[in-house]
């Protein structure tokens, strides 16, 4: 991803009107972050001006962080589309179906993802998901859609939907719950601060700002101080011995399996240790045995212009740079 906000605009203008064509599949299509993010920029806007339920128009590819019921009507064949929901970090998102008219046996479809696909890749990974990948997906044409209600388990789903013929649609109501217990998180913005904790809990837990940015620790507890076990050394290379680290990651899809590692630490630190990851994503990554609480409290804001010059300048491989 360019930093260039105009060419993403661009690219975003090129992807639209590709999904008017009888394109690729759209898990396949260049939708990109920063595309969906300016899509998002206006939502805003529109949110703050209105008291009452937010009703309107479901676009072809779109991108909610609302609530509200959006109402898709084809006015045509529209056979690639995605709409991308996007919650607040502690929050789930549950996506109801309503007045759905669509034919399933000539080949529309409608279909939510738990997490988000973008380049081909998903959120989040197979990996990190509580459910296996077929159990992501679910499928109105297959099932008649028993469930009428979808909840999300992390921050961000989406659907993906197909419809041939012209007055065919349905409608979602979107509804953001609390979630008690935040995973794995998209932000929704390139600026803020979060405390993740994993609880006594085998598990990995990602936190995923789609921007380059710089990340500042200010304070890790992997739940070893307190008791007499001394720091735990760092190991040789990185923290792969242990059981209980935190890495950050970056890379330019979303995937965290495909990402490279930044920086590994497995002691706990108070005080600020930062980093600056001039890739189109990064993430915070708590990685956790079970065995103990273990926190991490970081801030983020996102390079300017001038600093990522100056990453590009000190000529590391490729274009995600990294100081
Ligand atoms: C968490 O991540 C570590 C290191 O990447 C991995 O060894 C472990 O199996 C993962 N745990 C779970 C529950 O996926």
């Amino acid at each position: 991803m360019s930093v260039n906000f105009r060419v993403q605009l661009y690219c975003l203008l090129l992807m639209l009107s590709a999904l008017k064509g009888e394109g690729r599949y759209l898990q396949e299509n260049e939708v990109t972050a920063e595309g969906l993010f300016s899509l998002l920029n206006s939502e805003v806007k529109r949110e703050s001006s209105t008291d009452f339920i937010y009703r309107r128009p479901l676009r072809c590819l779109d991108m909610l962080s609302v609530e509200g019921q959006f109402i898709f009507s084809a006015d045509r064949p529209q056979l690639n589309c995605a709409a991308y929901f996007i919650a607040e970090p502690g929050e789930v998102i549950s996506v109801e179906f309503s007045a759905v008219d669509i034919d399933c046996r000539r080949g529309d479809f409608l279909k939510v993802f738990d997490g988000w696909f973008l380049k081909g890749e998903k959120f989040p990974s197979n990996e990190d998901h509580p459910l296996p990948l077929p159990e992501r997906y679910v499928d109105y044409c297959d099932t008649g859609m028993p469930r009428r209600v979808v909840r999300s388990s992390q921050n961000v789903a989406m659907i993906f939907f197909r419809v041939h013929s012209p007055e065919s649609g349905f409608t979602i109501t979107v509804r953001k719950l609390i979630n008690p217990f935040p995973c794995n998180i998209i932000s929704q913005t390139r600026e803020g601060s979060f405390t993740m904790v994993i609880p006594h809990q085998r598990t990995n837990c990602s936190f995923s700002i789609i921007y380059p940015v710089e990340i500042q620790i200010e304070e890790l507890s992997l739940g070893r101080l307190g008791s007499n076990d001394a720091p735990v050394k760092r190991s040789v290379p990185g923290c792969g011995g242990t059981g209980d680290f935190v890495e950050l990651l970056g890379g330019n899809g979303v995937d965290t399996a495909k990402m490279f590692p930044v920086a590994d630490i497995c002691y706990s630190l108070k005080g600020p240790a930062q980093l600056k990851v001039g890739c189109d994503n990064a993430v915070m990554r708590l990685v956790s045995s079970g065995k103990f609480i273990n926190r991490v409290t970081f801030q983020y804001r996102p390079l300017d212009h001038h600093e990522l010059q100056k990453l590009k300048g000190n000529d590391v491989e490729d274009f995600c740079f990294i100081e």
